[in-house]
């Protein structure tokens, strides 16, 4: 059989789905913008790509040179098309307007340009996340500068969620609401192929991830729960545990795609203000549109992710993903 590239799936999609012309340039657009991404980070020192920048995002940290390069090629892919209303990314402070010279689109995208960028440097696996909501209220078809206000939808309003990872393959892994698709990036056709359909995560795991060298900060449900899961077989889970911790959020994700397992930030008591480490809207949000569309659970450990009502663009949240029925124990012991 021939091999489905992204631009053919996205046209069946159109056929089966009815999704929009514009959503399926978005995607494609979005896509290539990965690929340029993809061949950047893979020149590392060649390229003259390594290493960090003199200036610090809105979040205080400092960003690397492929943060920056990244987000200005989204930002530039995007920009000119005419399907977005607007952009919004970790390695900007506010919503990003479309030139003027440009006519506006329907739709809204958010991004984490490069994550786990402290894993660039030592050439481990890293990515790109994205999230695409609707623009509420027409508001394309209106003059004023787009404000934050436009982006503050919660995450089941996403109608596209996915993420590129540059690892010993590039891959690029999307849902558009059924189903999750994985394709993997073909380097002489230079295009994405279809190479896993329908990813389910399983529902049970015996594999977690966590930063354990956050465990004295953590909540009484976090302790308990990782308590348990270390204590394996001698414990009351009667079941060994593994853990992997990648400390890149896509690497992490997409082991857990792939065999199952389970994914935490939980917040902690060092900054008792921040909730956790991760971002809802180009972090948490993507990520749990994924999971969920794959069989598994997201949740702040209190309330399903994709529930939560964003306040700011970089709000934070704790996060616990992946297998269903880990998903569930540990949000069980955040209810009492
Ligand atoms: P980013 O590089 O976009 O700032 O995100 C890094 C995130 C996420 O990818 C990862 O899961 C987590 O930070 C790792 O945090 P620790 O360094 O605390 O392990
Ligand atoms: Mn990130
Ligand atoms: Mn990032």
């Amino acid at each position: 059989m021939s091999r489905v590239t992204l631009s053919r799936y996205l046209i069946e999609q159109t056929r089966s789905n009815n999704t929009p012309a514009d959503l399926r340039f978005l995607i494609e657009v979005v896509a290539r913008a990965c690929k340029e991404i993809s061949h950047a980070v893979s020149k590392g020192a060649l390229g003259g790509v390594l290493g960090a920048t003199e200036t610090e995002n809105i979040q205080g940290e400092v960003q690397k040179k492929l943060d920056v390069l990244s987000n200005e090629i989204l930002l530039e892919a995007n920009e000119w098309g005419g399907h977005l209303a607007g952009m919004a990314s970790e390695e900007m402070d506010n919503a990003y307007q479309i030139p003027g010279k440009y006519p506006k689109g329907a739709y809204l995208l958010v991004f984490d340009p490069l994550d786990g960028s402290s894993n660039i440097d030592v050439n481990v696996s890293v990515g790109t996340i994205f999230s695409v909501l609707r623009c509420p209220g027409e508001c394309f078809t209106q003059n004023d500068a787009l404000g934050e206000e436009a982006f503050l939808q919660p995450g089941t309003k996403q109608v596209a969620a996915g993420y590129a990872i540059y690892g010993p393959q590039t891959m690029l892994m999307l849902t558009l609401g059924n189903g999750v698709m994985g394709f993997t990036l073909d380097r002489e056709l230079g295009s994405f192929v279809l190479t896993h359909e329908n990813i389910r995560v399983p529902e049970t795991t015996s594999e977690f991830a966590i930063n354990m060298s956050n465990q004295r900060h953590w909540e009484a449900p976090v302790q308990r729960y990782v308590g348990e899961l270390l204590a394996g077989t001698e414990g009351p889970l009667n079941k060994n545990y593994n853990m992997r911790w990648i400390a890149s959020m896509v690497a992490d994700v997409h082991r857990i795609l792939t065999r199952g397992g389970m994914f935490m930030y939980p917040k902690d008591s060092r900054e008792p203000g921040k909730a956790g480490k991760l971002r809802l809207m180009y972090e948490a949000n993507p990520m749990s549109f994924i999971i969920e569309q794959a069989g598994g659970a997201a949740t702040t450990g209190t309330q399903r992710i994709l529930d939560v009502q964003p306040e700011s663009l970089h709000q934070r949240v704790p996060v616990f993903l992946g297998s269903k029925e880990e998903v569930e124990r540990v949000t069980g012991y955040h209810q009492g």
